[in-house]
């Protein structure tokens, strides 16, 4: 059985799409384990309700050691999927876990990502530019900030009247297929990554 750990800083919504994904048959994959960035998060909640091991790692408890700790919860794992998770892996988990890692992030990279563009501030941003397309990017982790192999993306329009919480709303929408959906085609062996750019070898239907 292909085997994930998820990390997560919020409320988890995108990882309770990867539960009902496994759940419905879509990913034929199991969730280890749930690491949450801090206590009382609500993604461990959700972890906790489907029975899904769960573990904190902060940052204000491991400081520069924090991506080590996580390493050692998730040594067996196939795939580490960050969803919704705030701080920067670093270090010794990068290389073991080269193209093993995937993220989320809230725009069309590489437009409104990397530092300090995370959560709300990426749809304001948005919103402020005046651009009329924005979307969810899911990509490959390395040592760039959102700086990874872009795996899949999907588009929003931004409407005149939009603010941030109604377009983080209609992006939240497509994160919810488009994550699910990068899990399944890895664990489906159906990724490669060729000059850091992913070829799919086969559509998957949602
Ligand atoms: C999402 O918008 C994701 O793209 C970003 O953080 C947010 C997490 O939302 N990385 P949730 O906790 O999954 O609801």
């Amino acid at each position: 059985m292909f085997k994930i750990a998820v990390l997560a800083s919020g409320r988890g919504t995108n990882l309770q799409a990867i539960i009902d994904k496994i759940k419905d048959g879509y990913i034929n994959a199991s969730i280890e384990i749930v690491i949450g960035s801090k206590e009382g998060i609500y993604a461990l909640e959700r972890a906790k309700k489907n029975n899904i091991k769960t573990s904190v790692v902060s940052k204000k408890e491991f400081g520069k050691e924090t991506s080590n700790e996580i390493l050692k919860l998730v040594e067996n794992v196939d795939l580490i999927v960050l969803a919704g998770y705030l701080s920067i892996l670093e270090g010794e988990i990068l290389n073991k876990f080269k193209n093993r890692i995937i993220n989320i992030h809230p725009s069309l990279i590489p437009a409104f990502c990397g530092d300090k563009m995370y959560g709300e501030y990426v749809h304001k941003a948005v919103i402020e530019k005046g651009v009329k397309y924005s979307g969810c990017t899911v990509h490959f982790v390395n040592e760039e900030v959102d700086g990874g192999a872009i795996i899949l993306q999907d588009i929003v329009n931004v409407d005149f009247n939009d603010t941030y919480e109604t377009l983080q709303k209609k992006v939240l929408v497509k994160e919810h297929i488009a994550l699910p959906k990068a899990i399944k085609l890895i664990s489906e062996d159906k990724i490669q990554i060729v000059e850091n750019k992913v070829s799919i070898k086969e559509e998957v239907c949602i």
